[in-house]
């Protein structure tokens, strides 16, 4: 998604800003521009794809000026082309916006019939058109710019110059987040903390309807009807954050290896690695009391709670309705107040995961986020927030966010079947200790299957199709590893559950579709077994990953075999995510893609 900073200060902003974007660049973007005001005159630089296209833009025709916005684009509405890129320009006034303006067409065919040129094809450019209408009209700043938030309907986080008023950022937010960062003599817009972090680590965040009149000195902040309304001021945690590759060549890669530790981490906070119990849960939700669960998550997310539902089935007794955010807040689920849900975000901003949020929040549901971005929209709309602590996540690709999620999920479950009676204190305390082994094999796992990873991953990168089969909790995961291995190497690739092999998937096979079967050696291998031969029968070739018990008893004749260590079922999601992940990297990596920011995709989907 796009990202927007914005600096208005007492000295040069132009190269502040593009290192600025640098920090959100993990959120995808095919294009950025920069505008400033100088001498009274405002003006921009815009260039095609990665930042260093605009900094070289920069360098030919520096920018003056101590006040200016920025903007990477990722396109919504027309082709990612300098003309499409923001900041657009109209009258003296430079806009740059995250989200979709959803009543553009209206509005542009009502501006055109009124004599607007309109320059670009984006749905933006109604902003700056309708801004310049409104200032034709007489209408003061401040004036224009709420007739043009009451006009316009969609999602947006907004940055305004106008050039007739070198003093301040008009800036708005509906749906994409926008954070205001005070500083000492000069203040600051950022889409998110982390741009922010080598400016000030003291943000205020809009809310929905919120827009703000930004100057050196502060910020006045109204709501939707134009009242003067003031927003808490937070400590961010982000600038302990700054993150960089370390000596990985990509961050999908660095944030593979930092599991071990993120997942000690996240698990300190749930669990008394003492006594083997999980730690309360806190007031927010009480699952001694909820008839049932909802889970509302996107993409990866979502996977961690397809496997979060078998837990909190199996252990704690408790129904769970899950589905993708982006159906969930459409079926009109009939769901009981008394009821609980569960919404799984790392970045905490998705729209459609946040919509779901806002579905069950007025049928009077318990809210509960699971997060990593403690500060997002999401933990700020919920009942109770369980951190999954993994730290910034900058590839696009989601790996040690993931593995987080399900430690926490698996913590809030055994806690939950604690809080029900359904699980014993000697079963918390075994489920526990398995939980806390996990950093340990994690780790062994790590420094001992790279390279058989590699060798297979370099066959994997010539292939077209891969399928990915997996029973239980190995179903959710064949499902992520497809997703992994698509998202980033541009290989279609599709997870299924085993036992549906026999009902289409198995037409598929012969011997130019690999088949990565994820198979630990629990109560399903065997049937699981039975799906390999099927598979071997036809000509298909299988990658088995199991842990030493299968391989030991199995007699397939197999591409290849990842032995993994045997581990209890409570942790083989997260231990055999590994090899997952590792496959999904090094085959990218023989495919020369862009790791970190596959085409196409954002690291945050803050549109529907
Ligand atoms: C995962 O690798 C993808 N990047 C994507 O599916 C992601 O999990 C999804 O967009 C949800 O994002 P969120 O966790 O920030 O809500």
């Amino acid at each position: 998604m796009c990202g927007i900073v914005g600096i208005v200060g007492h000295q040069p902003v132009s190269e502040r800003l593009v290192d600025a974007l640098k920090r959100l660049e993990y959120r995808g973007y095919d294009s950025a521009g920069v505008a400033t005001i100088h001498d009274g005159a405002l003006d921009r630089r815009r260039a095609e794809g990665k930042l260093f296209n605009l900094e070289a833009r920069l360098k030919e025709e520096p920018l003056a000026g101590t006040i200016g916005i920025a903007h990477t684009r990722w396109a919504t509405h027309g082709a990612p082309t300098e003309r499409n890129a923001h900041p657009h320009f109209t009258d003296g006034i430079a806009v740059v916006h995250n989200g979709i303006i959803e009543n553009f067409a209206e509005v542009k065919d009502e501006l055109s019939a009124a004599g607007a040129a309109f320059q670009t094809e984006t749905d933006t450019e109604v902003v700056a058109q309708l801004l310049a209408k409104y200032r034709r009209d007489g209408m003061g700043r401040r004036e224009a710019m709420h007739a043009m938030l009451r006009r316009v309907r969609g999602a947006y986080a907004l940055a305004v110059l106008f050039e007739d008023d070198p003093s301040t950022i008009m800036a708005a937010r509906n749906g994409p987040p926008l954070a205001i960062g005070h500083g000492n003599g000069e203040m600051f817009l950022g889409s998110d903390a982390i741009a922010l972090a080598p400016f000030t680590n003291d943000i205020t965040y809009l809310n929905d309807g919120d827009w703000a009149v930004v100057g050196k000195t502060g910020a006045h902040i109204f709501d939707i009807d134009g009242n003067v309304v003031t927003r808490p001021r937070h400590v961010s945690t982000a600038a302990a954050y700054m993150v960089d590759k370390g000596n990985h060549r990509h961050f999908m890669e660095k944030e593979i290896y930092e599991q071990p530790e993120v997942i000690a981490h996240a698990l300190g906070h749930y669990v008394n690695f003492i006594q083997n119990r999980v730690t309360p849960l806190g007031d927010g939700i009480d699952f001694a009391k909820v008839p049932s669960l909802a889970i509302s998550a996107c993409g990866t997310a979502y996977l961690a709670g397809l496997i979060g539902k078998y837990w909190f089935e199996r252990y704690a007794r408790l129904p769970v309705e899950i589905d993708v955010a982006s159906e969930f807040r459409y079926r009109e689920i009939p769901l009981s107040p008394q009821s609980a849900a569960l919404f799984i975000s790392q970045s905490g901003e998705t729209a459609d995961t946040l919509a779901s949020l806002r579905y069950c929040k007025e049928h009077g549901l318990k809210i509960g986020a699971v997060v990593n971005a403690r500060e997002s929209t999401i933990a700020r709309e919920s009942d109770a927030v369980f951190p999954i602590l993994a730290g910034p996540e900058i590839g696009v690709a989601s790996t040690k966010a993931f593995t987080c999620q399900l430690a926490v999920l698996a913590a809030l479950a055994i806690g939950a079947g604690r809080a029900r009676g359904t699980v014993s204190e000697e079963e918390e305390q075994a489920l526990v200790h398995s939980l806390a082994e996990m950093p340990r094999i994690m780790g062994e796992v790590l420094n001992s299957i790279q390279p058989k990873i590699e060798h297979l991953s370099r066959e994997l990168s010539k292939c077209r199709d891969v399928l990915y089969l997996g029973r239980g909790t190995s179903f959710p995961l064949a499902m992520e590893g497809a997703l992994k291995l698509k998202e980033i190497s541009y290989i279609h690739a599709e997870g299924y559950a085993a036992g549906e092999l026999k009902h289409g998937p198995i037409a598929l096979i012969d011997e130019n579709m690999p088949v990565i079967v994820i198979a630990p050696h629990d109560r399903f291998f065997d049937k699981t077994v039975s799906n390999m031969q099927e598979v071997a029968a036809r000509g298909g070739r299988i990658i088995l990953i199991t842990d030493a018990r299968g391989a030991a008893v199995s007699t397939l004749d197999t591409m290849h075999t990842i032995v993994l260590p045997e581990v209890d079922e409570i942790i083989a999601p997260m231990i055999f995510s590994l090899p997952v992940q590792l496959l999904a990297y090094h085959t990218a990596v023989f495919m020369g893609t862009d790791v970190d920011q596959p085409r196409n995709l954002a690291k945050s989907v803050t549109v529907e």
